[in-house]
């Protein structure tokens, strides 16, 4: 899945990574409203090749191509926006996304040096819970595959995990009146305990209703068919023993037998 060539393919297709082409092929509704979600099922996703019966994002775990799919789709239209990426690691879609359709893209990420200072328009140190920049400075605030990070107990090597309130009120505190967000995350995978167990009303309360408006959860690949199920890997078991304490040991272990993995999008408006 890792190999040097998926690795190539990944960055050949962030280098090329057009807003047009995206805005055209994410044009018009690509998810259906389901029971208070979004619904985006592989039949019906534009990245689905319905000719070869596979998707067309030809890299990456299962996840990984949701992930790629979203970003085309959500982020493809910044024109004028200040946008910050919260836990950008070494992925440069979102980044590419952003500028060349007009934004202004600006990173923190917790693995740079800590004299690394972020400025408007370049990346730095930076974590969720503490973001080097005054109120109301952001019109979009992202993370890719980041947020479960957040308040994850295991690999905290460089800082203790983080109450998702206090990182979700710094978020809101950087964006302006208006600011919107854009996290994705893999659920049944890895990261705190709510993203493992899939527990969507736990994540829908981080986003109270008194201050954020719209907010939408998207189901990227939950409807997988005709493409074949992402089985959660058995190693998680070990991580999930740390992360996941709030739920019965049966429920954790069938979750882990049977479960599969998918992808969340989380978008609200600040109020
Ligand atoms: C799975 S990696 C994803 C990196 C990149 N966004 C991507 O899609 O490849 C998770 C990222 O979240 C970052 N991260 C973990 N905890 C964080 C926190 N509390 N605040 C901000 N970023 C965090 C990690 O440093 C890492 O870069």
């Amino acid at each position: 899945m890792h190999s040097k060539k998926d690795s190539l393919l990944k960055r050949w297709h962030s280098f090329r990574i057009s807003p047009g082409a995206c805005a055209a092929k994410w044009e018009g509704q690509y998810g259906r409203d389901s029971d208070g979600y979004r619904v985006v099922a592989c039949k019906a996703c534009p990245s689905f090749d319905p000719g070869k019966q596979v998707c067309s994002i030809n890299f990456g775990s299962p996840v990984r191509k949701c992930v790629v799919s979203s970003i085309e789709a959500h982020l493809h239209d910044c024109k004028g926006k200040d946008v910050l990426e919260i836990g950008f690691g070494r992925f440069m879609l979102a980044r590419n996304l952003i500028r060349r359709s007009g934004g202004t893209w600006t990173g923190v990420e917790p693995h740079k040096p800590r004299d690394r200072k972020p400025e408007l328009g370049s990346g730095g140190y930076g974590h969720a819970a503490d973001v080097p920049f005054p109120d109301n400075t952001f019109d979009m605030v992202i993370g890719v595959q980041s947020i479960e990070h957040w308040g994850q107990k295991t690999d905290a090597e460089l800082r203790a995990p983080s109450d998702y309130k206090d990182c979700v009120a710094e978020v809101r505190r950087v964006l302006k009146p208006g600011g919107t967000v854009y996290f994705d995350a893999p659920v049944g995978l890895h990261g705190h305990e709510m993203f493992i167990m899939g527990d969507l009303e736990k994540i829908r309360s981080c986003f109270p209703a008194d201050q954020w408006k719209n907010l939408q959860l998207e189901k990227w690949r939950e409807d997988y068919e005709p493409l074949q199920p992402y089985p959660t890997p058995k190693g998680c078991y070990k991580d999930w023993s740390v992360e996941v304490t709030s739920y019965e040991p049966d429920e954790v272990a069938h979750k882990l037998k049977t479960g599969v993995v998918w992808m969340l999008a989380i978008t609200a408006e600040k109020i």
